[in-house]
């Protein structure tokens, strides 16, 4: 069997399909080090990250999470090796050039978080794109943090709130926790629930620093290439057992 099997019919196993989270939010780690382990080079991990991310985002559609959010690229990743960079742009190229041919029938609308002024003028149109089709498409949104940071986010949120204090438009008094979320990449997005790590690393990495306040975290070995439906269900299933109680009591 390949990495993934259309024709399966994942079951969801013990996950409470009444308390699903809305927003599931992952860090796809451990390309590097599966492709290691198997002499390869570790763009090769990237390959098959691809391949998984494609799954899981499928997977979720079809347990109804309405959001996923994926850390592809980070503000500090361009430090990698330049055919490192290359492999990971032209995988995202290569996605976004098989949405644009798929997302009706998928029902899978991408939205990107990140500065994307850096990218090729190429992937840029690439993006407009896939976001105005998106715009039409009533199904899970996989939101790719490319050339994201969490702290570069909120940054930017601030200096454009201070730009519009500075040219009359708002009072200082008038931000909120609510208004500044609209000035943040993911506006319009519920905060996620969930937050995956896998590959054994427990950090946050500059991930959704602002919308991470109240999330659940999980954290597991196994590295991202390997990461299945099967993982995805045992994250679930621990966050469904947690008591989350956002500052208050047990009830
Ligand atoms: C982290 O693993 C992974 C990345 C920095 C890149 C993730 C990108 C992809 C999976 C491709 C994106 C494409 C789509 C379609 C979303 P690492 O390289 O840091 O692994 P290591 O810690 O084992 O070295």
């Amino acid at each position: 069997m390949g990495l993934f099997d259309s024709k399966k019919s994942y079951q969801a196993g013990q996950v409470d399909m009444s308390r699903l989270p809305r927003h599931i939010a992952i860090i796809m780690d451990g390309n590097g080090r599966w492709a290691k382990q198997r002499g390869l080079p570790r763009t090769a991990g990237h390959k098959v990250g691809a391949e998984v991310f494609r799954k899981i985002a499928r997977y979720c559609k079809q347990l109804g999470v309405e959001y996923l959010t994926v850390y592809a690229f980070s503000t500090e990743n361009w430090k990698r090796p330049a055919d490192e960079v290359e492999t990971i742009m032209g995988l995202l190229k290569q996605y976004m050039l098989e949405a644009i041919e798929t997302m009706e029938e998928e029902k899978i609308r991408l939205k990107f978080f990140g500065d994307l002024t850096p990218l090729s003028p190429e992937l840029q149109a690439l993006v407009e794109k896939t976001n105005a089709m998106s715009k039409q498409i009533d199904g899970v949104q996989a939101n790719i943090c490319l050339n994201y940071g969490g702290r570069d986010e909120i940054l930017r949120a601030a200096r454009a709130f201070a730009r519009e204090c500075a040219a009359g438009e708002k009072q200082p008094e008038e931000l909120t926790e609510a208004a500044f979320g609209d000035y943040l990449f993911s506006a319009g997005v519920p905060d996620p629930e969930l937050i995956i790590r896998p590959s054994g690393e427990v950090r946050l990495s500059n991930f959704l620093l602002w919308q991470c306040a109240y999330a659940e975290f999980y954290f597991c070995d196994t590295l991202w290439p390997d990461f299945s439906e099967a993982t995805l269900d045992a994250a679930i299933i621990d966050y469904q057992k947690r008591d989350r109680r956002f500052g208050g009591v047990k009830k």
